[in-house]
């Protein structure tokens, strides 16, 4: 039977098509998502769908992972649902943040940047720390944290996200130098620009967003979650054991091409 996952963000976007390759593949699933109004049932029912895929080896939790208090009520629950057995991928795939300018209309306020830099960055280091502390990471196990072209590009709104991206991408990177004598490795994932519902609030010109990114990637497209996903499964093979403190590029060649088309 394969290992258990823990995919923080889980109901949709890159954690949620993540989940479900998972499911599909055989990992017990162990996920966070934080939905309110509207979208509340729809990630629910998301949920409940993936208990079917691999015989019910699926517990989500509707809270914010980003809270420490969240963080020490749910280990020991982690720990009885592996049986105290390392989690195979601790997948940080949050999304949620403050998208607005350092000067203008509305410049971004210290707690604005505190929250996002937190619940984007600094959450992931809080998370590793205690499911290590715990014995839930060990040899073989995977931390994985998705970042974005917004970590060295400016973009309109987007100053606070990418402040909260260098963050994750040095975090990954320290975790990875100080637990890679465990065998425990940690990466990033650089994902191209989806059309996820994260990427809806970015920006209200989201949709020319696209169009321009279709133009300006390679392959003509945008990227998918179930790229993320399958870039996910192929990071948990065995011949990925020694990429370590590194970030995998999943955009299709988009970051190689300028910014403007
Ligand atoms: N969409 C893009 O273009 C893109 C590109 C590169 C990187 N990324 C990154 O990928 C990650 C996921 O983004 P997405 O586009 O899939 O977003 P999304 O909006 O589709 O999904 C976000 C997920 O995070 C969950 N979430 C939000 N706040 C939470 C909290 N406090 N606690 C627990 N769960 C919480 C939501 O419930 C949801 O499951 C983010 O780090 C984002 O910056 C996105």
């Amino acid at each position: 039977m394969k290992q258990w996952v823990l995919i923080l963000g889980c109901s949709t976007g890159h954690g949620g098509a993540t989940a479900r390759k998972l499911a599909e593949d055989g990992y017990g699933i162990i996920g966070f998502h934080f939905d309110r109004g509207d979208i509340k049932k729809e990630a629910e029912a998301f949920c409940e769908e993936l208990k079917g895929l691999n015989d019910g080896r699926a517990h989500f939790f509707n809270k914010n992972a980003a809270d420490s208090k969240v963080m020490d009520e749910f280990i020991p629950q982690i720990k009885e649902i592996t049986g105290g057995e390392p989690l195979k991928l601790l997948l940080h795939s949050i999304a949620f943040g403050t998208t607005t300018n350092f000067f203008g209309e509305r410049p971004v306020t210290q707690k604005q940047m505190d929250m996002t830099v937190h619940v984007m960055g600094t959450s992931l280091l809080y998370w590793v720390q205690k499911l290590f502390d715990a014995d839930l990471l060990g040899s073989g196990s995977r931390v994985l944290g998705l970042t974005s072209e917004g970590n060295y590009l400016c973009m309109d709104g987007y100053g606070p996200v990418s402040v909260a991206k260098v963050a994750l991408e040095s975090i990954t990177r320290q975790i990875g130098w100080e637990l890679g004598q465990h065998g425990i490795t940690a990466n990033c994932i650089q994902a191209g620009v989806t059309p996820t519902r994260a990427l809806t609030k970015i920006s209200e010109n989201w949709e020319e967003w696209i169009e321009k990114t279709k133009k300006r990637n390679p392959m003509g497209r945008t990227t998918e979650p179930h790229d993320v996903a399958n870039v996910v499964q192929l990071m948990l093979q065995p011949g990925a054991d020694f990429i370590n403190c590194s970030i995998v590029y999943t955009d299709g060649g988009e970051h190689r091409s300028g910014t403007f088309v």
